[in-house]
């Protein structure tokens, strides 16, 4: 009797010494963070992912908390939403941005992975200082003309889509500008091909830098097109000396760093430069004026304070400068405003050490997730993030070229993207100028944003069309001291309720 009860004590003690075991060495072992994995293998969460991937990630950020992975279609992403989360992804050596963008960049562009972790450092300085802030006077000039020379070819009145409205001002211009002038139509190919094509391309941009190409057809002859675009091109590039001013366009200084062993990939560089340069500026200028358009009274506000700054609206080839826009700062709220509420809806890093987060340890191999347009609809750092509201970029300190907290439009850390600045000119230039010289009304309520994607801002779902006709009829005299002299003009203009305090 008393040997069972041994044995009975000796079976409970031996299962308690297991279960203590067990959840010591759980405790001691790495802690990985929550998972969202689904239960098929290797496709895990992705069914779900794919069909609405940024309501998943705010789903799941709700579901478990500050810092959680997604796993789907074989790849572990996990994303972080907090202070501690974003310091890591920002600024921790353990994790890395060549890494965990050389698979898309090869597939989208056919940069092979040893020749951009190469190149990429360099490259990157190249553009940021061809982009820097001391840099942006040379742009002005150039800018200024490019757009007013679209801006002929809208004619006096008209009715359009305004997606496709800026993406005729916006795609001449910057090739103009960045690349080398008549690049689109030059080699006898027509300007419809380069926008069909390039469209394409761009829509299919996050499946490209996904899937294998043979399962996306039309795609890939985009992308072939505009690569054989750029095979051609690359001499004239190379070759053209610009008008105005003797230094090289930014594509010019791009080739330079790729010469020599990866001159054969000039042109996979080419496209991959058009691509940054205008996939996220053409849909951010069509939002920003989509929000001016939409509310009445900052649409007011700028209105008349162009017509102060720049004088009546007229024909006349008016140069909006450095002086004008300090003057138009509305205009430039408007724009971070916009970008904020249409922000990527992710950017990413590699983990190539295991990284601790608050309490758990992120495996190395998995991605780290940050989501700019996620974040930037927390209220801790932009009280009623659903509303358009570009009074709050007041406390920004814009002069010295800082955002507000919590901004991560940009992504962030040493990869930032180095055209912020020249997209945040170009947009201004061009919502100054198609301001100054028509009086636009939209005739579709605010288009929904797609959701679907999560590389880049935000695409509009559906049509929203603008109507337009030239304001030469409405002349008021400058009210700025200026050449024609008058009072001083206000230092902002601000729609009423947004007056500065
Ligand atoms: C509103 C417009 C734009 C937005 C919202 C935007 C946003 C971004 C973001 C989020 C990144 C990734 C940064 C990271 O992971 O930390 C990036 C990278 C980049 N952007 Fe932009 N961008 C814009 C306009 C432009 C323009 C106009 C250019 C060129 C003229 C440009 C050139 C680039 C390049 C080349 C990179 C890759 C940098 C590298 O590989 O090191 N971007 N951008």
């Amino acid at each position: 009797m008393f040997g069972d009860l041994d044995l009975g004590v000796a079976v409970v003690a031996a299962l308690l010494t297991g279960v203590v075991l067990l959840v010591v060495l759980r405790r001691r072992g790495p802690r990985r963070p929550p998972c969202a994995a689904g239960w098929i293998p290797w496709v895990g969460a992705g069914l779900r992912f794919g069909k609405a991937p940024l309501e998943f990630i705010e789903q799941a950020r709700a579901q478990y908390g500050p810092i959680f992975t997604i796993f789907a279609m074989g790849n572990r992403m996990t994303f972080v939403t907090e202070e501690e989360g974003i310091d890591v992804f920002l600024k921790s050596k353990e994790v890395n941005f060549e890494l965990a963008v050389q698979y898309p960049v090869y597939r989208t562009a056919s940069v092979p992975k040893n020749i951009f972790l190469t190149l990429h450092e360099k490259l990157h300085m190249t553009m940021k200082g061809k982009m820097g802030t001391f840099n942006m006077y040379q742009f002005m000039g150039r800018l200024n003309e490019e757009f007013h020379e679209q801006l002929e070819d809208l004619g006096p009145h008209g009715t359009m889509d305004l997606i496709s409205l800026v993406r005729c001002l916006l795609y001449p211009v910057t090739v103009n500008v960045l690349f080398k002038k008549g690049l689109i139509v030059s080699h006898k190919r027509k300007i419809e091909d380069f926008y069909w094509h390039f469209q394409i391309y761009d829509e299919g941009f996050e499946y490209g830098s996904q899937m294998p190409e043979w399962l996306l057809r039309n795609w890939s002859k985009s992308k072939r097109w505009l690569l054989a675009l750029f095979e051609e091109s690359i001499p004239d590039i190379k070759a053209y000396k610009p008008e105005r001013d003797d230094c090289a366009t930014l594509m010019q200084a791009v080739l330079d760093v790729v010469e020599g062993e990866a001159d054969r990939h000039s042109a996979s560089y080419a496209l991959l430069m058009l691509w940054a340069s205008l996939s996220n500026a053409v849909p951010i200028t069509f939002w920003t004026l989509v929000f001016i358009l939409s509310h009445g009274d900052i649409h007011k506000t700028i209105v008349e304070g162009i017509s102060s700054v720049l004088g009546g609206a007229g024909r006349e080839k008016i140069t909006v400068s450095e002086d004008k826009l300090k003057k138009l700062l509305l205009i430039k709220w408007c724009i971070l405003e916009a970008i904020r509420l249409r922000a990527p809806g992710v950017i990413t890093r590699k983990v190539v050490k295991p990284v601790k987060i608050l309490n758990y340890t992120v495996p190395s191999g998995d991605l780290l997730m940050l989501s700019p347009f996620w974040l930037h609809r927390n209220p801790k750092y932009f009280p009623d993030p659903e509303s358009f509201r570009p009074e709050r970029w007041k406390e920004a300190n814009l002069e010295k070229h800082v955002f507000l907290d919590g901004y991560m439009a940009f992504g962030g850390g040493k990869f930032q993207c180095p055209g912020r600045w020249f997209a945040l000119l170009e947009i201004q230039i061009c919502i100054i100028l198609i301001l100054y010289k028509y009086d636009c009304s939209l005739l579709d309520p605010l288009p929904k944003q797609s959701h679907l994607h999560v590389v880049g801002v935000p695409q509009p779902e559906g049509r929203c069309r603008i109507e337009y006709k030239h304001r030469h009829d409405v002349c008021q005299a400058p009210r700025g001291p200026g050449p024609s002299g008058g009072a001083t003009p206000p230092a902002t203009h601000l729609a009423p309720g947004l007056q500065e305090g």
